[in-house]
């Protein structure tokens, strides 16, 4: 591994918040992300209220829901039967964060007068964005500003702005300008990045009216091609000494309310701003107005305190459950308490929305969901917010029918389940790292099955986990075929596994593992449900159509399943030819020239032993049980070097793979990179939006690495390592209705049952029956020495 060196950080270590001491027009786009804010529905990114003097592309205004999106027809010069057809893309909502001020009619920004003094935190455990700035405008006039944003956890439509003013050394008028802007175009990709999508240029919001209300103002508008209706809408609050005046403009698509207030030197207005988005994709168009009216009464007789009060309540739960501390290292410790927060932020849990590669934070990959969520974000919210977890699947439920749609266009039987989507459908429009990606019907098999073991929800499991598992496996069984030119063992061709740099092989080893494992399990569920729920077993059998032989087939296609390997090195081969193929020349490829997508074509990489991401690593992790350690470090060690970690996704498998193996330094290595890799901004793309799967990598680098998180057989077991950096480090983790501490220190472990009566586990190779009272403290479990 090459080593990972701490740059100067960007932003100070700080425990439980994300701190800005000044404000740059360059690296403003970046802490536009950085410094978003979302309820898992509303997300904004940390744009100014009264917007910017910069140069242009010093900001990228962004407002999004959580599955609004507008679908676009995909053009391809040259298509063919079965691509996508349509790009379904997340779109950037009118933006209603706008508030203008202006003191004696200087208006006030941070590129004109003179800024005295400048902090922008991001609270995690208050849940809000707070913005101190004491200003001198040109004349010389002060100002103390002190906004505070939030997204209310506790109503996925609410979102409020209270800013102070304070005039410091003048009498005069303060003027609030707050509006609500829908004329908002998606920016046209022009950097030639894939993975920013294309980008529109065109408005995807068509204006059908708007107005000054009584109670509230709103914008309503239409998506262009997807015909769901937003609105838009926005009330307000002054707290002011007398006499000040109030009146309301509306220009093409933009309302404003002015809010003139007469100051003297001292005083202070207060205006709070609560903003509320409500969809067609939630509610009949009729109720939304309605809707709107209500929630905005309501946020404006109980004002601005008791949303703050319940934003903290949620998040003192939250990190009851979520947090992990690290002693002895600040920048890792705020780094994993940023990447949790800003996963809770971004993840819709409705059950029909999901979290995004970007979550709510940028445009980046056009807020589609991938395989990150099942295969990354879930154990994370499986093991701390399973009730998010649950969720999270049923959004998978929810569009099973379009993933039995999808199988039926490749041909097949079952269900396929999108590469990237949004509502459901393929979104992909490059098949051989799309659509190739069968293998995310496994991911979603793996996460049911983790969900199901960590929880004991076996209701869910009986009512949707089932029949997603059998359309699934149907889907295998068909694509599948015994091969009589391997010996009538079972093969899939045609796939792409995780690793982007290989592409359509046949038996990629992750996806043919994944697979047996899948078929395994659904033929388990099939006998559970017939033996034990026989009603529920024969409606869905016959609702699906599914006969007594297909789990038998699933069994033979599990037992015969070809898994490649290569038996001098005594390694399993990424796929059937990746180890015949010239290894990348490493040596001459300057650094400048990762990642290697933006330099060199496809096909060019695709010839080449040379991975993008964790691939067998991968699955050397998820199905451990199935390799010996001889094996796992035989493998590590040829895969690691090939690896070029050009997707985000990696480092944290190769972090808890080298853990495994007993390379404790470049697991610690590994887990640096992943666990800051947008508050360093490794990538340098953090501008686009967060890396959410990384951030959620680096929870699992931590409880699954150095904790050696594992359910063999279903049993929660840790085989605990400590970094030689840390002095210790502590996680809470829930599991079937019990809440679990574990602190890992130098020599020992403790373990706590914070919820629950009684816990059995495994430390080490020690069976562990934990009850509510006691405290076990365990010494380190021993670990072999790495292989030569
Ligand atoms: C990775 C995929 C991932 C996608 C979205 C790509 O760069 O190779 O594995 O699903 O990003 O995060």
């Amino acid at each position: 591994m090459k080593p990972y060196i701490h740059p100067e950080p960007l932003y100070p270590y700080r425990d439980w918040t994300l701190e800005e001491e000044r404000y740059e027009d360059e690296e403003n786009q970046r802490s536009e992300s950085l410094f978003a804010i979302g309820n898992g529905y509303i997300g904004m990114r940390g744009n100014l209220e009264e917007g910017y003097h910069g140069e242009r592309g010093t900001s990228v205004s962004g407002n999004y829901l959580n599955g609004f999106y507008d679908a676009e027809p995909i053009v391809y010069p040259e298509g063919a039967y079965g691509f996508a057809v349509v790009n379904q893309a997340m779109l950037n909502v009118a933006d209603a964060k706008i508030i203008g001020l202006s003191v004696e009619g200087e208006t006030f920004h941070l590129n004109t007068g003179t800024v005295l003094a400048y902090k922008r935190t991001l609270d995690m455990r208050r849940g809000i964005l707070r913005r101190e700035v004491d200003w001198e405008s040109p004349e010389g006039r002060r100002v103390r500003l002190t906004l505070t944003r939030l997204a209310a956890f506790g109503n996925k439509h609410l979102a409020a702005i209270r800013y102070e003013a304070k005039a410091l050394n003048f009498d005069g008028t303060l003027t609030f300008a707050s509006a609500v802007d829908g004329t908002i175009a998606r920016p046209l990709n022009t950097e030639g990045d894939p993975r920013l999508g294309a980008g529109g240029g065109l408005p995807s919001l068509l204006p059908e009216g708007m107005e000054h209300g009584g109670a509230f103002s709103w914008v309503r508008q239409r998506t262009r091609h997807t015909r769901f209706v937003l609105l838009t809408t926005m009330s307000h609050e002054l707290s002011a000494p007398p006499g000040f005046e109030r009146s309301r403009t509306a220009a093409e698509q933009r309302l404003t309310e002015e809010f003139r207030v007469p100051l003297r030197s001292g005083e202070t207005a207060v205006l709070t701003k609560y903003i509320a988005y409500h969809t067609s994709r939630d509610y009949p168009e009729e109720e939304l107005l309605p809707r709107a009216e209500a929630l905005h009464r309501m946020a404006v007789r109980e004002g601005f305190e008791p949303l703050l009060a319940a934003q903290k309540a949620y998040l003192d739960d939250f990190w009851k459950r979520a947090d992990i501390e690290i002693e002895g290292d600040p920048a890792l410790q705020q780094g994993i308490r940023f990447n949790a927060f800003q996963l809770l932020q971004s993840v819709g849990r409705d059950g029909v929305t999901n979290i995004g590669a970007k979550g709510l934070t940028g445009e980046g990959y056009e807020g589609h969901y991938f395989w990150d969520t099942e295969m990354y974000m879930m154990p994370f919210f499986t093991f701390t917010m399973p009730e998010i977890a649950r969720k999270l699947l049923e959004f998978r439920y929810h569009t099973l029918d379009k993933a039995r749609e999808r199988a039926g266009i490749m041909a097949q039987k079952g269900a396929l389940y999108p590469w990237r989507t949004i509502a459901g459908e393929e979104n992909s429009s490059y098949f051989p790292a799309g659509t190739a990606q069968a293998h995310i019907n496994a991911d979603i098999a793996y996460a049911i099955r983790q969900y199901v073991l960590a929880t004991g929800d076996t209701a869910f499991l009986v009512n949707q986990g089932a029949e997603m598992l059998f359309e699934t496996s149907r889907f295998w069984a068909d694509l599948g075929h015994f091969n009589p030119a391997r010996g009538g063992a079972f093969c899939i061709d045609a796939v792409t596994g995780p690793d982007e740099y290989t592409a359509i092989v046949n038996n990629n080893a992750y996806t043919n593992l994944m697979v047996r494992s899948q078929l395994e399990y659904a033929a388990d569920t099939a006998d559970l449900l017939r033996e034990s729920y026989p009603k529920e077993y024969e409606r869905l059998a016959e609702a699906i159509g599914l006969t007594e032989e297909e789990p038998r087939l699933w069994r033979e296609g599990a037992a015969r399943m070809f898994i490649p390997r290569e038996e001098k090195l005594g390694i399993i081969a990424q796929d059937d030819t990746f180890l015949t193929k010239k290894r990348w020349d490493f040596e001459n490829t300057p650094a400048d020239k990762y990642p290697l997508l933006l330099h060199y074509h496809p096909l060019v990489i695709y010839r080449h032993q040379v991975l993008k991401q964790a691939d067998v690593v991968l699955a050397l992790f998820l199905l451990g049980e199935q390799f010996t350690r001889e094996e796992k470090v035989r493998n590590y060690a040829y895969y690691e070097p090939l690896t070029t970690h050009d997707s985000s996704l990696s480092p944290c498998i190769h972090s808890i793979v080298a853990a495994e193996v007993g390379e404790l330094e470049s697991a610690y290595g590994y887990f640096d990179r992943t666990v800051r890799m947008d508050l360093d901004d490794i990538n340098r793309n953090a501008k686009d939006g967060l890396h959410t799967a990384a951030m959620a990598g680096s929870w699992m680098s931590i409880v699954h690495g150095f904790g050696g998180l594992r359910l063999p057989g279903g049993q929660l077991s840790f085989r605990p390592r400590l970094p030689s950096q840390w002095q210790s480090c502590r996680f809470r983790i829930s599991f079937r209705g019990c809440l679990l501490e574990v602190r890992i220190g130098r020599e020992e472990t403790d373990y706590t049952l914070l919820e629950g009566e009684e816990l059995e586990l495994r430390h080490g190779d020690r069976p562990v029956v934990l009850k509510a009272a006691e405290r076990p403290s365990m010494a380190l479990p021993s670990m072999e020495p790495p292989a030569e």
